[in-house]
């Protein structure tokens, strides 16, 4: 392996790119806004807030800052105590999954975000599960504290039971809402005092070393100092030392309580980030495993977003740098195209402002300007024949037509809907013999942000009466003969994708095993990866 120098190295060990999933309101963007505070990225809290109609740094699109929810995921760069940090946001609602499961194939760990008052919730499961599929080390941090929350025990024995995610408590609460008092740090054996309301960085910090100090005593009071001891001897009899292995296969998650909004905790998550969490790992390819730290440059493209700022209709390809070094104005391959090209308009973001990089290392997210050439999913490299793995399309459940309110603006419908599909928001069908355009989703609000978009940046007006299906699968059979017998028994059922691939779609899960059973030569696929493995396997 030709490695890459020792600069190099260094500036690849010290990054940490990383995600954070938690079920909507538990408080990711609230504990974003504050890593990026700690990362000098803003310096007033508030302004990452997309609530109430504020000015959203990490949200970017009109319609979140509407409804007040992340529908997009978005990536930030700060610095930390000599470390770079790549945050990547995820959308927290399931209609947004297939975005958080490119965005998780970008990152090296993950941090969970609980609200203590709650607990694991349906969307903190999902996202959960995709870490776990992808043997992500996950951070948990239990959030809002200073709320009546639940026993801090019962809220550890869920994830131990719910997730099956086994936890190594770093800090624990003493006491919870009016009566939270702090945390004991359980490695520094050091009790530091909660106090609200701190909204920039400077503000000083409680810390006891003793916990008979009779200061400690008088402002906690010895009632909460004795339950704190009986929590200690309870935990250390559950006790088992950290095991960082464990941690990096994702199969121990150390934890943290506290209040992102009171900014209480999150700089010990962003220590446990550079003391813990890996820095860029190795990344498998279809031919063999890619380490960080090779010299030549390779980059998994794993999202793309038009029009990020409405003023310069752009599209952005977000790269993952997997290995060696990117230097503005370096010309790479791209191997889908089997083409070489020059990238020299590379963007780095930090939060809300991207600027022009010169340099960017394994494990850093760049931006790419771009009209087309890059999709999700694309594999750049310094020449070699390399596909990196990973990056899923599953087959949508919500089927619609398209329809224009004013049919003047087809050319612009058609540009924005394929644009659009490009991104992943949805995904364009069309029938065999006639010009019918069909949209196909994963959920009711990726149809709204469609819609919304359409009107907002194309200035197309659409419409989307449903059609009734509820499922859909990628179908192939070995047998041509059958696949004729199918395809014209079927033909209402049938449409394809911009591939050319057909697809099948079904009323019901029941009207799908029905035709599966009567067709037992044809295999259905709600998976690509899955599908173009039987298409090329027959090749
Ligand atoms: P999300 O991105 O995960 O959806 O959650 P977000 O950070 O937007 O937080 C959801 C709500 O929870 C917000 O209140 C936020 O202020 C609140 N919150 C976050 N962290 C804490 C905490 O440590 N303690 C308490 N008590 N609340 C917390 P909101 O009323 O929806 O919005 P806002 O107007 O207060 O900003």
């Amino acid at each position: 392996m030709n490695k890459v120098s020792p600069e190099t190295e260094r500036e690849i060990r010290r990054r940490k790119t990383f995600a954070i999933i938690s079920h909507p309101d538990a408080g990711k963007t609230t504990i974003t806004e504050k890593l990026l505070l700690f990362g000098n990225a803003i310096h007033m809290a508030g302004v990452v807030k997309a609530k109430r109609g504020h000015f959203a740094t990490s949200d970017w699109m009109e319609i979140e800052k509407q409804r007040g929810i992340s529908v997009a995921s978005s990536v930030m760069q700060f610095s930390y105590a000599d470390h770079e940090f790549n945050l990547l946001d995820t959308p927290g609602h399931q209609d947004f999954s297939e975005d958080t499961y490119r965005v998780l194939t970008a990152v090296d760990s993950a941090l969970m975000v609980i609200d203590s008052a709650k607990g694991i919730e349906t969307q903190t499961k999902k996202l959960f599960q995709v870490c776990r599929d992808r043997h992500l080390p996950i951070i948990t941090f239990m959030n809002k504290l200073d709320r009546e929350g639940r026993d801090p025990f019962e809220l550890i024995d869920e994830v131990e039971k719910v997730l099956q995610l086994p936890c190594f408590t770093m800090t624990w609460p003493v006491g919870s809402g009016g009566r939270f008092k702090g945390v004991y740090d359980l490695m520094e054996k050091k009790m530091r005092l909660f106090a609200a309301g701190q909204k920039t960085l400077k503000f000083t910090q409680e810390v006891f070393t003793d916990l008979e100090d009779p200061i400690l005593c008088e402002k906690v009071g010895q009632e909460w100092i004795d339950k704190l001891k009986s929590d200690l001897e309870l935990l250390q009899g559950a006790g088992h030392d950290f095991d960082q292995e464990r941690f990096l296969k994702g199969e121990l998650s150390p934890v943290f309580f506290g209040s992102a909004v009171n900014n209480f905790g999150v700089q010990e998550l962003l220590e446990a980030f550079i003391r813990y969490a890996p820095s860029p790992r190795p990344r498998p390819a279809a031919s063999r495993l890619v380490d960080p730290e090779e010299a030549p440059f390779t980059g998994l493209i794993f999202k793309i977003q038009a029009n990020m700022d409405p003023r310069h209709r752009d599209r952005c390809a977000f790269l993952r740098i997997c290995s060696g070094e990117f230097i503005q104005g370096m010309t790479v391959y791209h191997v889908r195209h089997a083409r070489d090209f020059k990238i020299n308009n590379a963007l780095q973001f930090m939060s809300q402002e991207r600027k022009n990089i010169d340099r960017a290392y394994a494990g850093d997210i760049i931006g790419i300007h771009d009209r087309g050439t890059l999709m999700i999913g694309d594999t750049l490299t310094m020449g070699e024949e390399l596909k990196f793995a990973g990056i899923p399309q599953f087959s949508p459940d919500l089927f619609c037509r398209v329809e224009l309110k004013n049919p003047i603006k087809i050319k612009q419908l058609r540009k924005g809907l394929e644009q659009l599909a490009e991104e992943g928001t949805s995904q364009i069908f069309h029938r065999m013999h006639n010009s019918e355009t069909i949209i196909g989703v994963v959920g009711p609000l990726q149809l709204e942000v469609v819609k919304f978009r359409l009107l907002n940046e194309y200035g197309a007006d659409a419409v989307f009466p449903p059609m009734g299906y509820t499922v859909s699968c990628w179908y192939h059979s070995k047998n041509k003969n059958k696949m004729d017998d199918f395809k014209s028994y079927y033909h209402s059922h049938i449409v394809y994708d911009v591939r050319e691939y057909p697809m099948m779609l079904f009323k019901s899960d029941w009207e799908k095993q029905y035709i599966e059973e009567k067709n037992p030569e044809i295999k259905f696929y709600s998976s690509l990866l899955n599908y173009e493995e039987e298409l090329h396997g027959t090749d």
